[in-house]
């Protein structure tokens, strides 16, 4: 893609960001906005267990969409979707059809992201949010499309005003952040009144044997596991209605809508 569609989506971006969120002048000579700098690793300071460090191996970004990400959808048991079913699935959750503003949350390599761009018009626009400088730099290799964006900040600190996204989502990284429920309110935070949020992470089980495996299984890869109840709960404190949760292994997908008023 020409450095002009990269250039204009980058310029959107900046129209978005709440100056007083910004503890520093965005960079963007790396094809994205940096608010990290040059730290090194993720610049969000958050402890690290083994799959967090994964994510900041130029490695792993290089063969995530390839490999990574099925292999992690089959270690987890997503007998389900297909990658590009999972990813139709998330643009029907999000009702995405028209000039809307989307936030990808934690978006890797963009595979996402440039999926969201695809289905939108006009001044629409999709922006990819990640710490990490390895999975950006591929995301601006391979995802810049027209009506997309990426920002290199951390999701428990957006940089943006209250109610600016008609569209959030966050698929397979809730689990790998030491504090979900933190990036979870900032989602909600951004989301605007009529917008849609989609969801995407791990599930615990309701068997009790079942529930002391996947237990385990969180522990020695660092991912968390979530209860049934748990996101849906905040979802639901926090005003969203038309909640749907579907469960599918160790994977479970939940989405809803805050209200108009
Ligand atoms: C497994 S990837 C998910 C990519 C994509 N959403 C998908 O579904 O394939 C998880 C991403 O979460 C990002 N991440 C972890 N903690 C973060 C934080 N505090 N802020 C922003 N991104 C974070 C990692 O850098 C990594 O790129």
């Amino acid at each position: 893609m020409t450095d002009a569609v990269r250039a204009r989506g980058l310029a959107s971006l900046r129209a978005l960001l709440d100056p007083a969120r910004l503890d520093r002048e965005p960079d963007d000579s790396a094809g994205y906005l940096d608010l990290l700098g040059g730290s090194p690793g993720d610049g969000a300071g958050q402890p690290r267990t083994p799959a967090q460090r994964a994510m900041q191996s130029s490695l792993v970004a290089a063969v995530y969409q390839r490999g990574w990400r099925n292999g992690l959808n089959l270690a987890m048991g997503l007998s389900g979707p297909s990658a590009d079913e999972e990813r139709r699935g998330a643009v029907r959750a999000l009702e995405l059809d028209g000039e809307q503003r989307v936030l990808d949350v934690a978006c890797g390599p963009g595979n996402f992201t440039h999926v969201f761009a695809g289905a939108l018009r006009g001044d629409g626009l999709a922006v990819g949010l990640d710490a990490s400088a390895p999975m950006l730099a591929r995301a601006v290799a391979e995802h810049v499309v027209p009506r997309v964006a990426y920002l290199r900040a951390d999701g428990r600190r957006m940089p943006f005003p209250d109610a600016s996204f008609d569209a959030v989502c966050c698929y397979a990284a809730l689990y790998l952040v030491p504090e979900p429920f933190t990036v979870l309110v900032e989602m909600l935070r951004v989301l605007a009144p009529g917008g849609r949020i989609a969801l995407m992470t791990s599930y615990r089980g309701s068997w009790e044997p079942q529930r002391a495996a996947r237990t385990v299984l969180g522990w020695a890869s660092g991912m968390r596991m979530f209860d049934r109840d748990e996101l849906t709960g905040v979802l639901r404190a926090s005003g969203l209605v038309d909640i749907h949760q579907q469960l599918s292994g160790v994977v479970q997908f939940v989405n809803g809508r805050r209200p108009l008023s």
